[in-house]
């Protein structure tokens, strides 16, 4: 692995992590989690998940991939033997999510397009589920494949696997030191005609307006740490992806610090933005505002398009809005994929353009086989409940477990950190760790947990076979694959990985 790429610069790496970070969840689900818990208020549990859990968390997940240089499993492999398995289950979350993250990107490309004559009509709901997507409203896979948006997801993929080529520095590097400006600039001018729509301000106020009473519900404290965990791109595999490829000397947490900040300043902006519009539009209907408030592929299918028809000039909004979907969704896809590509490159020794071809091949395949068909949307929607509920948060768990209490690396971890970094951490982030992140984590897990065993799944319910299928079947399966995975021998580094082990037990103990 001496000829591990490298981002050239700390510059280079900290756009790619904001890349990754600042994605659909930064738009499309922030705006409505402030809102929903609190309004001004949200900022107290925002602010308090942020520091004592995403940045803590960080800088854990930096500390790994820039200690044991490598993809997730690797990384693992080369702290202790037996935890290679939780790097293959990131990789196998990881894949799951960029298969159908693609999809999001797809239809966001295609309505940059409908903007520009508002083709949605007047039912914008029917005219996405029915119209453009086809669905037949079953439950299963196939049913028709529906090609308006199967050629723009091709082209997503052609476009991302293009980028993974090139590489960490020359591909991924580049395109989000382009794509994060570029979204920065764009979204800056949909802020302001957002803002100059009569009816913003009362979408501020509803937006800002604390209501103190809702600090009081813990659900509302769990939802600021989802947000922020989500939003952050913690446990995904890539943070610790991406710290394997920084030089010896780069100042970890300082760099941590800046992309943190600046993926809460994006959201702080999406918040803006969006709900001046959905000022706008409340103020259209002679509505409240709490009546047009919508989140996910509701509020971008939905209630944009609506908004878009209505207001002068809608037109060019519909197209900055679409077209920052789409600049924030790349960004965030191609740092998914790079997690499961690295992975393979390393254990099963594949040079990039075979590793890019094969891996990232079979998962463009799968998107485009799976996703744009009649019956593409129930599977979204069950698989990203599935891999953000119990895998991301299962995954951060056990990781921060097994740091904290399994192998107690978190000494070593800070004195990594410290002797490269410019913001020292000491006990308190050995504390957060230790104590704060795994009972809220746990505390996550075990209640969505109960929720869907007691529920199932879908709204209205979805069928049990199905959720049992693509919801838990889908997440057993991975960790199964992950233990396969992990039990078959390296056909690289693993000589240098147990040298490496070895190496590192008389510093670690
Ligand atoms: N932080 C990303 C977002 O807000 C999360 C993400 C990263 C999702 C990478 C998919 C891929 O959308």
């Amino acid at each position: 692995m001496s000829q591990r790429q490298q981002f050239k610069g700390r510059s280079a790496f900290i756009f790619a992590a904001i890349g990754s970070a600042v994605g659909l969840g930064n738009i499309w689900r922030f705006p409505y989690v402030a809102y929903e818990g609190g309004g001004g208020a949200f900022i107290i549990p925002y602010l308090t998940a942020l520091l004592t859990a995403g940045i803590p968390l960080l800088f854990l997940l930096y500390a790994i991939g820039h200690k044991y240089r490598g993809s997730a499993p690797l990384s693992f492999r080369r702290m202790s033997r037996g935890t290679e398995v939780i790097g293959w289950w990131q990789v196998g979350i990881s894949f799951v999510i960029a298969v159908y993250y693609a999809v999001v990107i797809a239809w966001a490309i295609r309505y940059v397009g409908f903007s520009a004559n508002q083709a949605w009509g007047d039912d914008t709901v029917s005219f996405f589920v029915d119209d453009f997507l086809q669905q037949s409203g079953d439950f299963g896979m196939g049913g028709g494949w529906v090609v308006a948006v199967g050629v723009p997801l091709i082209i997503v993929w052609v476009f991302t696997l293009v980028v993974l080529r090139a590489g960490i520095q020359n591909g991924i590097a580049r395109l989000s030191q382009v794509f994060i400006p570029l979204l920065v600039a764009i979204f800056i001018l949909l802020v302001i005609q957002a803002l100059r729509q009569p009816g913003a301000a009362e979408g501020l106020n509803a937006l800002f307006t604390p209501n103190w009473a809702a600090l009081k519900d813990s659900s509302v404290w769990v939802a600021a740490y989802g947000q922020i965990f989500f939003s952050l791109s913690i446990a995904f595999g890539i943070m610790i992806t991406y710290a394997a490829h920084l030089k010896r000397n780069t100042n970890l947490t300082g760099s941590g610090l800046v992309v943190a900040f600046a993926n809460s300043g994006f959201e702080l902006l999406a918040g803006i933005g969006v709900f001046s519009a959905l000022g706008f539009m409340a103020q259209a209907q002679g509505v409240q505002v709490a009546e047009v408030v919508e989140s996910g592929i509701g509020l971008a299918f939905f209630a944009f398009p609506q908004i878009v028809s209505t207001m002068p000039g809608g037109a060019v909004f519909g197209v900055l809005f679409f077209v920052s979907l789409v600049l924030a969704g790349i960004t965030s896809l191609v740092s998914i994929v790079e997690v499961v590509i690295d992975a393979f490159e390393d254990k099963f020794n594949l040079n990039r353009t075979a590793s890019v071809a094969l891996i990232g091949g079979l998962m463009a395949v799968v998107s485009i086989l799976l996703f744009p068909t009649a019956t593409g949307l129930n599977l979204l929607d069950v698989t990203d409940h599935f891999a953000n509920s119990f895998g991301i948060v299962g995954a951060g768990l056990t990781i921060v477990i097994l740091l904290s209490w399994g192998l107690r690396r978190l000494r070593v971890m800070s004195a990594h950190l410290n002797e490269v970094s410019s913001f020292k951490v000491g006990t308190t982030w050995m504390v957060l760790l230790t104590v704060i992140t795994p009972l809220i984590l746990g505390f996550m897990f075990i209640s969505e947990l109960v929720d869907t065993i007691q529920n199932g799944y879908g709204e209205p319910a979805m069928p049990s076979w199905y959720v049992n299928t693509f919801g838990w079947g889908m997440s057993i399966g991975l960790i199964v694959i992950a233990f396969i995975l992990a039990a078959l021998p390296w056909r690289r580094g693993v000589v240098e990985a147990e040298a490496y082990e070895l190496s590192q037990k008389g510093a670690n103990r």
